[in-house]
């Protein structure tokens, strides 16, 4: 069966919140050790640039939010995790689908148009303050998604037209240039309900009334004894619905804690005991985290490094298909001449098979794309022949790619499409030399 391919973007914008945590993180490293899925998830600075102009925060909400998720629990051996910035295929792609993108679409994107609705309400030029990257903000979110051929993208409720929009990329660009992307699907979790914040809003930066995921644990107390509760006195009964400290400690509890809490309020727990229940309750599942959080916040090079081979692994299938791409629309080599120098200039482009013997002493091959990046890469063979004999396979027969598959490093259903074309295309330059 085809993995289905999971992909979501984190704008690196803030400090991660338990909003964040319950909302997003924790349902993503879940789904992330769900067999069957491929997981890719990456910071999205290039988004972020939009909304903040301070090179450090950028920064620094990088570090905090790799850290949070990597400290969550993310197996970044099992889950392509990048930083946006370090693909550079992702921009790339964004022109080819700004030029299928109408832009009266664009003109309806919700966040385009609460911005010149604001201004217009004021008397302002519709388009003052808003810049080029704002209006350009859901292209650039349709080529992080296609240019890896996401099947589900899991989002927030706000941005699912965003997802809408880069199926319609998707349609058009297959529509021109043949069928090279699958139109993704948003994936929204109806299961959480958004958590509410200390003055029991919605958790969000934007009202100033968040808890820090990583907050010390005399922080974490002093946020939870702020937290708005009613003026009902100790033994006064005591609602569930609409208490925000309730649905707080709901969203990390048990059901029989949840249940066994409802009774407490039912009795009269006094405030003071319910938020010290809540502090205990979340502690409890933070506090195994925080010192693998404080460890990579203090160590950011190990981040770094975990960021950029991250950034290797989604390359690895990204720079093979943006080559496809741009064969596509038409951004080809000029062939050097007629007739044989121009099946020369093609053939320089074909991927090509490379044996070679390891310290171990084993027989390996791969298979290399013209751009350096690997197709194929074999397990070990214990004679060279065996390995020779796989290759002649591959070359010559169509169907060997399925019954090598035992013979070879995993591969995304991706890495295997853009492998068969490869191949695809030996076997037709191997033809037209007989
Ligand atoms: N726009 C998304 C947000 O604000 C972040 C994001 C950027 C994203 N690129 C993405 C989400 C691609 C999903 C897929 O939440």
């Amino acid at each position: 069966m085809q993995p289905t391919r999971f992909l979501t973007g984190i704008t690196t914008s803030g400090t991660p919140h338990l909003g964040n945590y319950v909302g997003s993180i924790r349902p993503a490293v879940r789904a992330s050790q769900t067999p069957g899925v491929e997981s890719y998830y990456f910071l999205a600075d290039y988004h972020a640039l939009i909304k903040i102009e301070d090179p450090e925060r950028i920064q620094r909400s990088t570090l905090e939010i790799a850290a949070s998720w990597l400290a969550a629990g993310l197996d970044p051996a099992r889950v392509v995790f990048y930083r946006q910035s370090d693909v550079p295929e992702i921009p790339e792609l964004s022109w080819l689908l700004t030029c299928v993108t109408g832009k009266g679409i664009l003109n309806r994107a919700h966040a385009y148009k609460a911005a010149v609705d604001k201004n217009t309400e004021a008397g302002l030029d519709p388009d003052s303050d808003v810049t080029a990257g704002l209006y350009m903000y859901p292209v650039l979110m349709g080529a992080d998604i296609l240019l890896f051929n996401a099947h589900k993208v899991p989002v927030g409720r706000d941005q699912v037209q965003h997802i809408e929009m880069a199926r319609d990329m998707a349609n058009s660009f297959n529509h021109r240039y043949g069928e090279h992307f699958v139109p993704p699907q948003a994936v929204i979790e109806e299961a959480v309900a958004t958590l509410p914040g200390l003055d029991g809003r919605k958790m969000s930066k934007s009202y100033d009334n968040t808890i820090p995921l990583f907050a010390s644990r005399a922080q974490l107390q002093k946020l939870i004894a702020s937290l708005k509760t009613d003026s009902r006195l100790p033994h006064e009964p005591k609602e569930t619905e609409g208490s925000a400290l309730f649905q707080i400690f709901q969203a990390f509890a048990s059901a029989e804690e949840t249940q066994s809490l409802r009774q407490r309020y039912a009795q009269g727990i006094a405030w003071s005991e319910a938020k010290q229940l809540l502090l205990e309750r979340i502690d409890q599942e933070i506090a195994p985290m925080r010192a693998r959080y404080q460890h990579l916040i203090d160590h950011p090079q190990e981040v770094e490094a975990l960021l950029l081979e991250g950034a290797q692994k989604a390359r690895a299938s990204a720079t093979p298909f943006m080559h496809q791409l741009r064969h596509a629309v038409g951004l080809r080599p000029l062939p050097t001449g007629a007739g044989p120098a121009q099946a020369k200039a093609s053939k320089t482009a074909l991927a090509s098979f490379k044996q070679y013997r390891e310290a171990d002493g084993k027989f390996y091959f791969k298979l290399v794309h013209a751009s350096g990046a690997v197709l194929l890469q074999s397990l070990a063979f214990d004679a060279p022949k065996l390995a020779g004999q796989t290759i002649a396979n591959l070359v010559q027969d169509p169907a060997a790619l399925d019954d090598s598959l035992p013979l070879l490093e995993a591969l995304s259903a991706q890495q295997r499409a853009t492998a068969e074309e490869a191949l695809h295309a030996l076997r037709q330059a191997n033809a037209a030399a007989a």
